[in-house]
């Protein structure tokens, strides 16, 4: 058997506009490193974090790659040591599913390192369990897409039903971080806990269209569907000059632009790596304005999920 792995897994942009909850995509950039150790001693540790600047717990119940790990090793009854080196490339508040690309990097590491005695909709269990420590909430849309890759729709949490998602290939995502951080859980308390009847339809009517935008390679559709009135207009207080940045974005020919995840980062999309390269570039002027450091990233949509290095 072997003795250590280095697994790569994907940032992930969720809610993807007006799919609250229920849509996220995976990126092939940036991604988050782990390497996974089995050792002789029985116990989880967690050896290593760099890139963090030491924001992330050392403390195996409150991280979400260990909490991951245990539900993991519980589930098999098994007494083995794992010890983990975590190197943040995604940082976490980003809203790019850095907890999620943790928790799932880990367990599916470690399923490797055991000769994959579980099934990747098994490790789902265990990756939103882990998941769920960082921002208080069971909510998949960050680590089914990261674990699975492409696009992935939420039809029911429970039981957990995935729908798989083509996307068309020629589609590609901007995404602009503002150089902050945002707590998942204080952004879920700004989301109302109850919606107009307009409201409900606005959003399904457009979530709808914009699976079938995806399905169908339909640019159109896609740039109308990217509508959201529920967690858009709650959270856009919480970055700096949020509709500049989105307008900017939209004017310099956007398929659509919204707050990935929780925030503070944006996404938006474009059919062609060059657009997407200079939307990235007019974004980051606007939102310098009212954040002093951003980084953009330019990607295609990750179909496969983790990868093995
Ligand atoms: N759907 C979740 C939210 C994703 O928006 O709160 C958080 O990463």
């Amino acid at each position: 058997m072997k003795k250590n792995i280095r697994v790569l897994a994907p940032a992930t942009v969720s809610n993807v506009g007006p799919g609250f909850d229920i849509m996220g995509f995976a990126l092939n950039f940036p991604v988050e490193e782990m390497i996974i150790t089995l050792t002789n001693k029985p116990e989880i540790k967690i050896k290593k974090i760099s890139g963090d600047k030491n924001k992330l717990p050392f403390d195996i119940t409150k991280n979400t790659a260990t909490v991951a790990i245990k539900k993991m090793l519980d589930k098999l009854n098994l007494k083995i040591g794992v010890e983990l080196e975590i190197n943040k490339k995604l940082n976490s508040g980003s809203g790019l599913g850095s907890s999620a690309a943790s928790a799932v990097a880990s367990v599916f590491g470690l399923n490797e390192l055991l000769n994959n005695p579980f099934s990747k909709n098994d490790l789902l269990d265990f990756a939103l369990q882990g998941e769920a420590v960082a921002s208080g909430s069971i909510h998949a849309d960050n680590v089914a897409p990261c674990l699975f890759g492409g696009f992935i729709l939420i039809r029911s949490y429970n039981p957990i039903d995935l729908i798989k998602i083509k996307s068309p290939k020629n589609l590609f995502c901007t995404i602009l971080h503002p150089q902050f951080a945002i707590k998942t859980s204080e952004a879920r308390k700004l989301i109302k806990k109850n919606y107009s009847l307009q409201e409900l339809l606005t959003q399904t009517s457009n979530a709808a269209s914009l699976v079938n935008a995806l399905l169908k390679s339909d640019f159109g559709l896609l740039k109308r569907s990217l509508n959201d009135v529920v967690a858009e207009p709650a959270r856009a207080k919480l970055i700096p000059g949020f509709y500049e940045i989105k307008n900017s974005a939209i004017e310099n020919g956007a398929l659509g632009c919204s707050i990935s995840g929780s925030g503070p980062s944006i996404f938006a999309f474009s059919k062609s790596i060059d657009e997407a390269i200079e939307i990235g570039n007019v974004m980051k002027i606007v939102s310098s304005k009212f954040t002093k450091k951003n980084i953009v990233y330019v990607s295609s949509v990750n179909n496969s999920g983790p990868e093995v290095i």
